[in-house]
């Protein structure tokens, strides 16, 4: 079992914020993969995992919107939401509210936000959300 980080972005800005939060689980000694959203197979192989889109018009992006309306029950396995935005960032909120709806347990209070490419200070959130989900699959 290892933690899934999918990710879908426009210009790189998510896909950071996902090899850092990866980076953070291989830290811990955890298995990491990160996943495109096009590229997404389901949760099977996964025993926590964070979803993460950047904001377009106020609403996540069309590959993560997909794989949030096809997810079933999550039965409260650890997750957390994440993401780049430019003005207003609206897309990690709404993936949070539909993995605690879906029953997931969320592990961070907030979701993790950059705005445009993410600094050192949100990648080190980040990195340090890898850890705290490498930790819920030991
Ligand atoms: C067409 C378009 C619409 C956007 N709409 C929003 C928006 O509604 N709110 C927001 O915060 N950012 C918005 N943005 C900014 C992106 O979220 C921002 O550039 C982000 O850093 C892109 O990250 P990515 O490289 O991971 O896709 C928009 C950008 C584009 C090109």
């Amino acid at each position: 079992m290892k933690v899934g980080v999918i990710y879908e972005s426009t210009r790189g800005r998510t896909k950071a914020m996902a090899e850092a939060i990866c980076e953070g689980v291989t830290a811990a000694d955890a298995e990491c993969e990160v996943i495109d959203a096009k590229e997404f197979n389901g949760l099977a192989d996964f025993c926590a995992f964070a979803i993460g889109s950047s904001t377009r018009m106020k609403r996540v992006l069309p590959m993560v919107k997909r794989i949030l309306s096809e997810l079933t029950d999550l039965k409260g396995i650890p997750a957390a939401s994440y993401g780049s935005y430019g003005w207003s960032g609206e897309a990690p909120d709404e993936i949070a509210n539909r993995l605690i709806e879906l029953n997931a347990e969320i592990v961070i209070d907030q979701p993790i936000k950059a705005k445009d490419y993410p600094g050192e200070s949100v990648l080190e959130e980040c990195r340090n959300l890898g850890t705290l989900l490498a930790g819920k699959c030991s």
